[in-house]
């Protein structure tokens, strides 16, 4: 009884936290900027791989080539913060304990595979309704963990490549991958994106998830995930906004009160808003189209996409291509 009143008190004050905290501080990445809300979008006209339909105009669908095999000793190391490394370091043998410090992850990976799905068969001109509608593309995750999120994406046909600057996660992504013979096409690597970028790598769609906001130089990272994108290409980015509200959803609640993630898994200071994220991307010519927030329900556990960018959010860009500036 104590131990089911402590969760339901948990839950009320987190759902107090979550919602009810910072509404007037909170920073819609709709008022500065002309990008779609996730929800504005229409259901996508349907185009089946294969079909004739013409590309969207200015837009040169070619595909990147298949990557060759990485020189993961490449020095460029710009992007890497030790003390964060060393956090994931710390836990990278729970990455598939579902309730575990990833348990977030894990529950957020339907909706963001969701948002990726929609948001790349649009740019890509795929049907959506395909089990595999990215046969053909190649997508890299760029501090991939431990695959949580570079196993659905080789799920839906592409040609995935996982890189971390963790030895013992790429390990452990590359045990789990292998248990699937349709994953375990996942190649993995323990580098950095400017190492990839010094090679001269090139994917269709570069994917960061829950990334830039442990990483030493977010603009610099920013330019690395544009140069490994081919023109035309798609990048995309998720992390958490430097809201109030993020702080006491992300910070103070799923660190120090349902303990979710070890004290410390964030720094306030090196979050972004929208708005500096959007900034970010277009210096580094990616122009950002859409955006969504991920909001949480606490009495469900489920995640869901949202307009409300105020604590999670997620942001897909396409690369300028130098012909078309
Ligand atoms: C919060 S985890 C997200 C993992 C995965 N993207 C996901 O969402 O399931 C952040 C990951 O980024 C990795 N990382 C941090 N800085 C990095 C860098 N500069 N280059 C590559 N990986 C990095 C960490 O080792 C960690 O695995």
């Amino acid at each position: 009884m104590a131990s089911k009143l402590r969760i339901d008190q948990l839950r009320a004050l987190s759902s107090t936290v979550f919602h009810g905290i910072g509404d007037s501080l909170s920073i819609r990445a709709s008022q500065n900027h002309h990008i779609r809300h996730f929800s504005d979008v229409s259901s996508p006209t349907l185009s089946p791989a294969g079909s004739s339909s013409p590309p969207p105009q200015n837009v040169e669908l070619k595909t990147a080539p298949q990557p060759e095999k990485m020189n993961i000793n490449a020095s460029t190391t710009s992007s890497v913060n030790q003390i964060e490394l060393a956090k994931f370091s710390a836990i990278s043998d729970t990455w598939w304990d579902a309730e575990g410090p990833f348990k977030p992850l894990h529950a957020l990976n339907p909706t963001r595979v969701s948002f990726i799905r929609s948001t790349l068969c649009r740019h890509f001109r795929r049907d959506p309704c395909l089990v595999r509608p990215f046969e053909g593309l190649n997508f890299i995750d760029v501090g991939c963990g431990g695959g949580i999120l570079s196993e659905p994406l080789a799920r839906m046909g592409a040609t995935v490549t996982g890189i971390d600057m963790v030895d013992k996660n790429i390990k452990i992504a590359r045990v789990h991958a292998d248990q699937d013979p349709v994953t375990s096409t996942i190649e993995y690597y323990c580098t950095t994106a400017e190492n990839l970028v010094e090679q001269q790598k090139e994917f269709d769609a570069v994917i960061a998830s829950e990334v830039i906001e442990h990483v030493a130089d977010p603009a610099g990272f920013c330019q690395s995930l544009a140069a490994l994108t081919v023109a035309n290409g798609a990048t995309i980015v998720s992390t958490i906004n430097r809201s109030m509200r993020a702080f006491a959803a992300a910070i103070v609640a799923a660190e120090y009160i349902l303990r979710w993630l070890p004290i410390g898994t964030h720094q306030w200071s090196s979050l972004l808003t929208p708005e500096e994220l959007v900034l970010i991307l277009q210096r580094a010519s990616i122009s950002v189209e859409e955006m969504a927030g991920f909001v949480y329900n606490p009495l469900t556990g489920q995640w869901s996409l949202s307009d409300d960018t105020s604590v999670n959010y997620i942001a897909f860009g396409k690369k300028i291509s130098q012909q078309t500036d």
